[in-house]
């Protein structure tokens, strides 16, 4: 049986449309290690505020010298861009400077939160950090693939590292031209975001780069695909430049129930926020613009090389995408959509058949020699952002490399990079989080 069932931070829990139950739950302290906050609902409701301490606490011990505050800088672009959060508050990002060899290396890590679908739930955004900056931390750690140390972030410590927050509900693809001109004021405005930033980190160095990694976790790893190509044109022709998607492969799967949930979902999110405009073009012009929001639909026409890090039974995917609580009304689901050990057999092998279709959605895209990939069969959803999950002596690993030398071999070309694991519960690296605890 898979062991270390306690001591993954629970920052690494992101993503997801009924997110904004809990997030009033959270003190202020909490929200920092929730980082990239979104999703689920029932887990959290039902962790207690001590255990989510204790979770921070052991995060710092282990990261030690590693943890660093970073400030918030607002976008100095953005009023004048028109490029706002749903509030109409300022968007911005996190830096930290790279130093000696990284001085022309840049690292984007796009943070996560989910997406909203419905004029009401833009609306209640804009009282949260995830549509408001004003709701935003001042500072925040970086840790895992954002560490400035090299005992654990052995490639990319020494880079320039930018986090850039998530405040517009759609993965930095909402267009304004679908905003309400009733007077109801959201704004729609993620690719003037993305644009803006941009715009601003290029005029403070980034053209000047010489390698380049777009990351991101959850909402903002589907961002990173969507925006993969084109942040590749912003920068010098002879820059190594890849992406690298965490937890951002959401799948298209019927639920449990066999409804079309994730994809009635998607409908809604790319049509509320006219999201279409920023999707893969070549997809576009052959499906509907909403499946063009599932990344299975267009990686094949990213041309950038991409790096998907995607845990197996990523229980973000499970809880909302194969079995949201409308599939399951006899209510037999959420004691193992919480802890997988607490799963019957039944259970594991519907899990173990959402294995398999991710696996045969990749199989396509295994040809390109181009493409990495670390696909866990571990019960979490973002690796890359914390320090035990990304690179340390108790990470999860497959054929002995960690998700941190996974990625420096793709990266840097020094090894074959399709890491594949066997089904659970074969892998004892595993981390597998039991969100009934701390
Ligand atoms: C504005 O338009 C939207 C979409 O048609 C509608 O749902 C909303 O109620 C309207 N708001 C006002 C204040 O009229
Ligand atoms: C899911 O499908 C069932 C029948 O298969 C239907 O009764 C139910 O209303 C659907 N639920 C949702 C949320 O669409
Ligand atoms: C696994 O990798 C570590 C270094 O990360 C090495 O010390 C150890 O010997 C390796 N174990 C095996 C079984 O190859």
């Amino acid at each position: 049986m898979p062991a270390n069932h306690h001591r993954l931070p629970r920052s690494s829990v992101d993503g997801g449309f009924s997110w904004w139950w809990w997030w009033r739950k959270l003190s202020k302290r909490e929200w920092t290690i929730f980082a990239a906050a979104a999703a689920f609902s029932i887990f959290l409701i039902i962790l207690s505020p001590v255990s989510v301490s204790r979770a921070f606490t052991n995060t710092s011990a282990n990261s030690g010298t590693a943890s660093v505050w970073v400030p918030f800088t607002p976008s100095s672009k953005a009023q004048k861009n028109s490029a706002f959060c749903l509030d109409g508050s300022v968007p911005g990002y996190h830096i930290r400077r790279g130093f000696g060899s990284g001085s022309d290396s840049w690292l984007l890590h796009v943070e996560g939160g989910g997406w909203c679908s419905t004029l009401s739930s833009c609306s209640a955004r804009r009282r949260t950090k995830l549509g408001s900056s004003t709701y935003m931390e001042h500072e925040v750690e970086f840790l895992g693939i954002l560490s400035h140390d090299p005992l654990h972030n052995p490639d990319f410590f020494n880079w320039n590292k930018v986090k850039l927050r998530y405040c517009d509900g759609s993965s930095f693809s909402s267009h304004p031209h679908n905003e309400f001109g009733n007077g109801t004021k959201i704004f729609f405005r993620g690719q003037l975001i993305w644009d803006t930033v941009m715009d601003e980190l290029l005029s403070i160095g980034m053209t000047k780069a010489r390698e380049a990694l777009l990351t991101g976790c959850s909402a903002g790893g589907l961002a990173t695909l969507i925006h993969c190509d084109d942040f590749r044109g912003l920068l010098p022709k002879d820059a190594n430049v890849k992406c690298l998607a965490d937890a951002g492969f959401f799948l298209n799967e019927k639920d449990i129930a066999g409804n079309h949930t994730i994809e009635s979902f998607y409908h809604d999110v790319v049509h509320l926020q006219g999201v279409a405009k920023s999707l893969n073009h070549d997809c576009v012009t052959r499906s509907e613009p909403y499946k063009c929001f599932f990344p299975q639909e267009f990686i094949g026409n990213i041309k950038t090389p991409i790096f998907l890090v995607q845990p197996a039974y990523d229980f973000w995917q499970i809880a909302n995408i194969l079995v949201p609580a409308s599939s399951d009304p006899g209510g037999s689901w959420p004691r193992c959509k919480l802890n997988i050990l607490k799963c019957d057999s039944s259970q594991l092998e519907v899990l173990h058949g959402y294995r398999n279709s991710l696996l045969k959605t990749l199989n396509e895209f295994q040809q390109n020699p181009e493409m990495g990939m670390f696909i866990n069969s571990c019960f979490v959803h973002c690796q890359t952002w914390a320090a035990e999950t990304w690179h340390s002596p108790t990470s999860p690993r497959i054929n002995n490399k960690t998700v941190a030398e996974s990625v420096g071999d793709w990266y840097f070309k020094r090894a074959a990079a399709k890491q594949i694991d066997c089904p659970y519960p074969c892998n004892p690296t595993c981390y597998n989080m039991d969100l009934t605890r701390g």
